[in-house]
């Protein structure tokens, strides 16, 4: 088949500088949910028509096997398609998705395109609040004749609470006779594509209708508050999907996942988690409230506090983060590690059962199984210029306040005393302390405030 994505329209009641096609849901573009969508499909043709302006829009898919028809003026949806009629391969039905309906399902449109194969297929609803939509006007033995715009309907013909999502199939080989053939004598001066319904029924053609699982698929967005409302129904659908195969989550309207979330047996999360792009947490991991997680693996048994952050990093199994950790990208924590509160961690491997718990900069580092970092200990990684790495080794004992100005190396067993700046490399086994002898004076004065 082919696909046209209708994407002309400016968005005006968005108020925004950004197109209304790429405002994001569930952090991805609108459209592109609607491009990913087509694609499952497998289309021999995928076309964007796309407005005025609408540059910024092309660009957002730059590089991509995608076609493009420009629709300036905006003349209507019939006059939309009519601009790419040249792109399409005719002999092929036409499959009609709208750029701000985002949530359509593959399911749905395939069942859509089988029943319209040999004729053309509408994805109607009914709606208690039809206002605004097409109506599907059908003849006493139940027949689709027309779709009627509200603006041009009889008062009887706008008692009909079953719409026109907009969402069609239409056949191969006459699309571009009707498109030719339509008239913009209407109420809105337009070149309804609605109008191709009447002319297929008078070719003899069967009109079929289906229906979405739900109202959201079909649901479009004009505003922001429409956007919201799609992205609460989106969410909740998701922790609908989580609840179903056994996740725990503390309130299903408390959760956000942009990407792909996929979770193990007993997985719990709390409130107010943000998961972005592909996040794995595996059996019986515990996630606190207020975590945002962002492509990252948590192993079995770890356990992520509250208020941590997680970005491009891999927890262990039984490893224990937070709260208020950060893991920023490249940070591997190996089986049973701590990493506490205001502790970040950047491209480092942190070995089995090492803790580090409080106050600490771990960057560009290699750290061995049982070491222990001290609250403020800091990798001095970068001179300004350039980054270098420090390597703790195995069952090293780092004293609180120390800092690694790398490249550095603190040998097997070691022990740094508390305050250390070490600069050149601690040897295994001994204590490497770096800092002024301590003295007491026993006969000092305080100063004291002068007298006038
Ligand atoms: C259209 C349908 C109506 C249906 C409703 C569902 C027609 C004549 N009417 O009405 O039956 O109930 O959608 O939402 O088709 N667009 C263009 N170029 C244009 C006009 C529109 O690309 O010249 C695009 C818009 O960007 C939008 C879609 O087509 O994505 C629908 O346009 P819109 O103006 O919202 O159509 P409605 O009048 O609401
Ligand atoms: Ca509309």
């Amino acid at each position: 088949m082919n696909i046209v994505i209708l994407a002309a329209g400016q968005g005006k009641r968005m108020y925004s500088h950004l197109p209304k096609v790429l405002h994001p849901l569930a952090g991805k573009a609108l459209l592109r949910h609607v491009v990913d969508t087509a694609r499952s499909l497998q289309p021999a043709r995928l076309v964007v028509v796309y407005g005025h302006g609408g540059e910024a829009v092309r660009q957002s898919f730059a590089g991509e096997s995608l076609e493009w028809a420009l629709q300036e003026p905006q003349l209507g949806t019939g006059h939309a398609v009519a601009q790419a009629l040249p792109l399409l391969d005719e002999s092929l039905p036409t499959l009609v998705l709208y750029g701000d309906v985002p949530l359509v399902q593959q399911q749905t449109l395939e069942h859509l395109v089988h029943q319209g194969a040999r004729g053309l297929g509408l994805l109607t609803v009914r709606l208690e609040q039809p206002q605004g939509y097409g109506r599907i006007v059908r003849d006493a033995a139940g027949a689709v004749t027309a779709i009627v715009e509200e603006k041009d309907a009889t008062p009887e013909e706008r008692q009909i609470d079953e719409v026109n999502t907009g969402i069609m199939v239409l056949p191969a080989g006459v699309l571009a006779g009707w498109l030719a053939s339509l008239s913009n004598h209407n109420a809105q001066g337009e070149y309804y594509l609605t109008d191709v319904v009447a002319k297929a029924v008078a070719a003899g053609l069967a009109v079929r209708t289906v229906h979405p699982t739900g109202p959201w698929e079909v649901q479009g967005v004009n505003n922001k508050q429409q956007l919201a409302e799609l992205e609460r129904a989106y969410q909740l659908r998701q922790a609908g999907a989580l609840l179903e195969q056994g996740v725990r989550l503390a309130d299903p309207a408390r959760l956000d996942i942009r990407g792909a979330l996929v979770c193990g047996r007993d997985v719990s999360i709390d409130v107010g988690c943000i998961f972005e792009g592909r996040v794995v947490l595996e059996e019986a991991v515990e996630i606190g409230p207020y975590c945002v997680i962002r492509n990252a693996t948590v192993q079995a048994g770890a356990r992520v506090a509250a208020f941590s952050h997680i970005d491009g990093a891999q927890v262990g199994p039984d490893a224990v983060v937070g709260p208020y950790a950060r893991l920023r990208p490249g940070s591997v924590l190996a089986e049973g590690a701590h990493v506490g509160n205001f502790v970040e961690i950047k491209n480092s491997q942190i070995g089995s059962q090492s803790k580090a718990n409080h106050l600490a900069y771990v960057g560009d580092a290699d750290v061995g199984a049982r070491v222990n970092i001290g609250a403020g200990t800091i990798t001095c990684n970068y001179d300004g210029a350039n980054k270098f790495r420090t390597v703790i080794e195995d069952d090293a004992f780092i004293g609180s306040d120390t800092q690694l100005v790398a490249p550095v190396r603190v040998g097997k067993g070691a022990t740094l005393g508390a305050g250390t700046t070490l600069t050149k490399d601690a040897p295994p086994g001994g204590l490497t302390v770096s800092r002024a002898r301590q003295t007491s004076v026993s006969n000092w004065k305080r100063p004291e405030k002068n007298k006038v």
